[in-house]
């Protein structure tokens, strides 16, 4: 029969089963319970094992769910297609113990009867049937028992992935808040450290430096469709330097926080290494090390090997997203400018980073009652010019430019220290200096204040109502220097963003006593909310999380091939509207990681809405004309009905595959 069988015959198939006598060679649809739509009844094509009404009645009476006929009653959203209400086997998938073995496809003790005699596996799993809500019950009650260790949790929901894909995803999603940082940083550093060690499944590919010149066909090793790829060369792992190919956990967590935060289909995303060495001695020296035992690559030929990635990718996927992630500083910025243009891509620690910050200072507007439009009103005190300051400076630079300011006036808002204090149009910038490009119109611009002042004598000149901190330098925002910020600010915005909490420019309690706990705070690493007299200043944490699983989404959904500064800057802006009033009243100015889906809904929205006015969509009108159709709401409502939700779907054999037939 085929899956694009009509309505009708459908209907009239329906009324064929209610009066079947059965015969070997015919499609067996139970009706008992089960919805008559004919999503319901095409559902069951492509498997032949009866399932009888007095079967399902025995099942019950014994007390079994039927999952797979509620599933349908219970679904609260509409599904488009047939292929969205059943997981459909590959065809070359046999029955029995193969379906268990695969994690795709199993579901431990979740099958149900019509489905273990459908695939063969009746008795091949215990009898009783335990509905995903009870199985992920069960294992966070063991996850979370006293005395588990990060690293333990690390393990387990690795195992859970190698064995029940969908159960995975759906404890990641449920307690994503709890999950996120085992999944991610601050564990997954850990279990990089140790990623040859742990090594079990192969997951995601590795392309190293002995495989240059077979890219494009190694490409073709990867047999489902990819819509999303993180890519690391493993440089520069979180805050744990140079881990080689140890650094696939980190492209591995981060894709799997996308099917989690952003519902990317799971099977459409690909894990990468770039593996051209380590420089990491400990590793070399490691007999288990599984990556390339031998020094980096460096200087052109590392960044031909980028290049025929890149172009195996185009090759094979060209509309995919590839997120750079975790490259050294050094070879993070050329890659990404190499590469924006002839790819969709983006660099999570660079512009995602940047586009936490712009959302924290919106978020901020809010607090204190403004639009984002009042961005232009602020002055910034940035204290550090390396990347990580440079590249918040440069992204804000842009938003102001956006909302109106010129190039220009949008430089004079800042004042940029580093370790030499102020820097100003008197500043030597050495020529061909990492980053020097970027500092210069900043340095042009102040022209008012004497070179090298320190930051007292900036915060007095300037009247900062926001301060910045890149600089590493623990307690670099002395009392006094916040004190001063209290002064001249209802609520004055202090960022100290320097990682980790022991480099942090000053902790939460430090701007709470200075300012009577008036601050709006955020910083790079986590602390308390402080109370000072009554009053509770929330200690924001930025996080990466806010913008890259609706970011992602959002480029997709639109087919765009570019993700441009306006992109990234609605996605800036969407984050602080998903606050409810309450969070905006303490002064929060980023949501709960526990909404994220919500968050990465009206991210990827407002991420399309602008690639359509910058007339970047590519789905020839489609996501133009639902704008202007439905609204800002309609597309959200889409974005929506795109996003991967885990659950066990009815599974059914490949119509035509012929592995399902007894
Ligand atoms: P870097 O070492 O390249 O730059 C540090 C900068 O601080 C230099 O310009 C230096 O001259 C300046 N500096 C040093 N002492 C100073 C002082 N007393 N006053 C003013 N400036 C001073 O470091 P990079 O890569 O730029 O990172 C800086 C920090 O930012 C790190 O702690 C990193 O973890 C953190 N970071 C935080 C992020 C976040 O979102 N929270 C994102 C990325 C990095």
């Amino acid at each position: 029969m085929r899956a694009s069988i009509k309505l009708r015959e459908i209907l009239e198939a329906a009324q064929v089963v209610r009066t079947f006598r059965p015969r070997p060679n015919c499609v067996f649809v139970s009706t008992l319970g089960v919805n008559n739509s004919w999503r319901s009844i095409a559902s069951s094509l492509g498997f032949l094992a009866p399932t009888s009404t007095r079967e399902y009645a025995s099942s019950r009476s014994c007390g079994l769910a039927q999952r797979e006929t509620n599933y349908f009653a219970d679904r609260t959203h509409t599904c488009r297609f047939a292929e969205n209400d059943v997981m459909i086997m590959h065809a070359d998938t046999n029955r029995g113990i193969e379906v268990l073995l695969n994690p795709i496809y199993n579901k431990g003790t979740g099958f149900s009867l019509a489905e273990k005699e459908r695939l063969g596996i009746r008795g091949l799993t215990p009898p009783r049937y335990f509905t995903i809500e009870q199985q992920c019950e069960k294992i966070w009650a063991n996850l979370t028992e006293k005395g588990k260790t990060g690293m333990f949790r690390w393990r387990s929901m690795q195992a859970l992935q190698d064995r029940n894909e969908t159960l995975f995803y759906r404890l990641l999603v449920d307690h994503i808040e709890e999950l996120a940082p085992v999944i991610y940083t601050p564990t997954v550093g850990e279990a990089c450290l140790q990623y040859s060690r742990l090594f079990r499944r192969p997951r995601g590919m590795y392309f190293s430096a002995d495989d240059v010149g077979h890219f494009n066909a190694m490409m073709y090793n990867w047999k489902n469709d990819v819509s999303v790829i993180v890519v690391t060369d493993g440089s520069r792992v979180l805050g744990l330097g140079d881990l080689g190919a140890h650094g696939m956990g980190i492209s591995v967590g981060k894709l799997d926080l996308y099917v989690a935060g952003a519902g990317i289909e799971p099977s459409s995303v690909l894990p990468c290494v770039l593996d051209v060495g380590t420089d990491n001695e400990e590793l070399l020296a490691d007999p288990y090390y599984f990556g390339l035992p031998q020094k980096r690559i460096k200087g052109d030929a590392f960044m031909n090997i980028v290049d025929e990635f890149i172009q195996a990718v185009k090759n094979r996927w060209p509309k995919a997203l590839v997120q750079f992630e975790d490259f050294s500083t050094d070879h993070a910025m050329p890659i990404l400018k190499r590469h924006r243009e002839n790819v969709l891509c983006f660099n999570d620690d660079i512009q995602g980073t940047a586009v936490v910050v712009l959302a924290g200072i919106y978020g901020a507007m809010a607090a204190m009652g403004k639009s984002p439009g009042a961005i232009t009103e602020q002055t910034f005190v940035v204290c550090g010019a390396g990347s990580a300051g440079m590249g918040i400076v440069n992204f804000i630079h842009a938003a102001l430019v956006h909302h109106g300011l010129s190039p220009q006036q949008a430089f004079e808002r800042f004042y940029i220290l580093d370790k030499h204090g102020l820097i100003t149009s008197n500043r030597e910038l050495k020529e061909g200096e990492p980053g020097v490009d970027d500092l210069r119109p900043f340095a042009e611009s102040r022209r008012d204040l004497p070179d090298g002042i320190n930051l007292r004598e900036v915060i007095e000149s300037a009247k900062p109502t926001a301060l910045l901190g890149a600089s590493t330098v623990s307690g670099l925002f002395t009392h006094e220097i916040l004190t001063r910020m209290g002064e001249l600010n209802k609520n004055p915005i202090i960022m100290p963003l320097s990682n980790p909490t022991s480099r942090a420019e000053c902790t939460a309690e430090a701007a709470a006593n200075a300012t009577e706990g008036r601050a709006i705070f955020s910083a790079g690493s986590p602390f308390d909310d402080v109370s000072r007299n009554g009053v509770t200043m929330v200690a924001n944490q930025g996080n990466n999380l806010y913008v890259f699983p609706g970011l992602g989404l959002g480029s997709i959904l639109v087919g765009s091939n570019y993700i441009s500064d306006g992109m990234l800057n609605a996605a800036a802006e969407a984050i602080p509207k998903t606050l409810h009033d309450g969070a905006i009243r303490r002064r929060a100015i980023y949501p709960r990681i526990a909404d994220i889906r919500n968050v990465s809904v009206k991210v990827a929205a407002a991420v399309m809405k602008q690639a359509v006015d910058e007339d970047r969509e590519n789905r020839g009108g489609k996501i133009g004309h639902m704008i202007s159709r439905e609204g800002i709401e309609g597309l959200e409502r889409y974005v929506r009905s795109s996003m991967y939700y885990p659950e066990y779907r009815p599974t059914v054999f490949s119509p035509g595959s012929g592995r399902g037939t007894l």
